[in-house]
């Protein structure tokens, strides 16, 4: 990706996409999935691709050391204008990059980190290789790789939904869509995915949904009012449990993969 096509989707992802319903679930599951697999605070984050900061910064606060890299100056604009309603204490303990991830290690100086995350990023590469080669190298042994992207086996499910029929058919074994952001990407499956950072060796531990009901609902031209906190709280425990659970996190469209890298003899980490 080379023109800074984020630019221009910074007010309608940072600031409308994370105060919608949908997008305080995805912050909180993932938030909560992060947190199980983790080690204690404090240890070190690479948000790869990490945008504006919405799911690195809620690790800051929690006592994390958080890198955000990205290739966007316009995200990473917004990622500083968010810094400031930090304390202080938090604030302190984010750095931003501006770099591709392709060349992750490189803008990192080498650094391993105890987790390296990367969501929303992965289908909007192509091949996706190089990236999650460098997610792989960033991560210290026994560290974690965070991955979030879209699920290839749930592709019909936004079309059926907004009732585009043969959309939908055609969806079943298609691998690219233009996303709801209306920038063209591509899906993958979590076995693909699972093998790619295999190669890299990480070893798949866990993977999840990551929004189903309010997804669906959205779709289906329901609006949901995220300053009902009482029916906010209620919504989050109920897509954690079905981001967790067969058969709900499959028909999630995204999904989030949580890797351990091995310390492999003869593996260059
Ligand atoms: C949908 S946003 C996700 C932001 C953030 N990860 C989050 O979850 O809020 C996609 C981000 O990927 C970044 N990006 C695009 N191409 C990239 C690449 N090759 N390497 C790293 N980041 C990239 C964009 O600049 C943008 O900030």
């Amino acid at each position: 990706m080379n023109e800074d096509i984020w630019a221009g989707l910074v007010e309608q992802f940072a600031d409308t996409a994370y105060a919608s319903v949908k997008g305080l679930v995805r912050t909180y599951v993932l938030h909560q999935q992060l947190l199980d697999h983790l080690p204690p605070a404090p240890a070190s984050v690479l948000d790869v691709g990490g945008g504006a900061g919405h799911q690195s910064f809620p690790l800051a606060r929690a006592g994390y050391d958080v890198t955000v890299l990205d290739p966007s100056a316009a995200m990473l604009d917004k990622a500083r204008e968010r810094l400031a309603s930090l304390p202080e204490e938090a604030r302190r303990r984010v750095s931003v990059l501006e770099g591709d991830g392709e060349h992750a290690e490189e803008a990192v100086s080498g650094r391993r980190f105890d987790a390296v995350l990367c969501h929303g990023v992965l289908g909007y590469v192509e091949p996706p290789e190089p990236l999650v080669e460098q997610l792989c190298r960033c991560t210290a042994d026994g560290g974690v790789v965070s991955i979030m992207t879209g699920n290839a086996r749930a592709g019909a499910v936004r079309p059926a939904l907004e009732r585009r029929w043969d959309d939908a058919l055609a969806a079943f074994d298609a691998r690219h869509e233009v996303g709801v952001l209306g920038v063209p990407g591509r899906a993958d499956t979590v076995e693909e995915l699972g093998a790619l950072l295999r190669a890299g060796g990480v070893e798949t531990e866990q993977w999840y949904g990551v929004w189903l009901f309010v997804d669906w609902l959205e779709f289906s031209g329901v609006e949901l009012d995220p300053s009902d906190s009482e029916q906010v709280a209620a919504t989050v425990a109920v897509e954690l449990e079905a981001a967790r659970r067969d058969p709900y996190r499959a028909l999630s469209r995204v999904f989030h993969l949580v890797g351990r890298k091995v310390a492999a003899a003869g593996h260059a980490g």
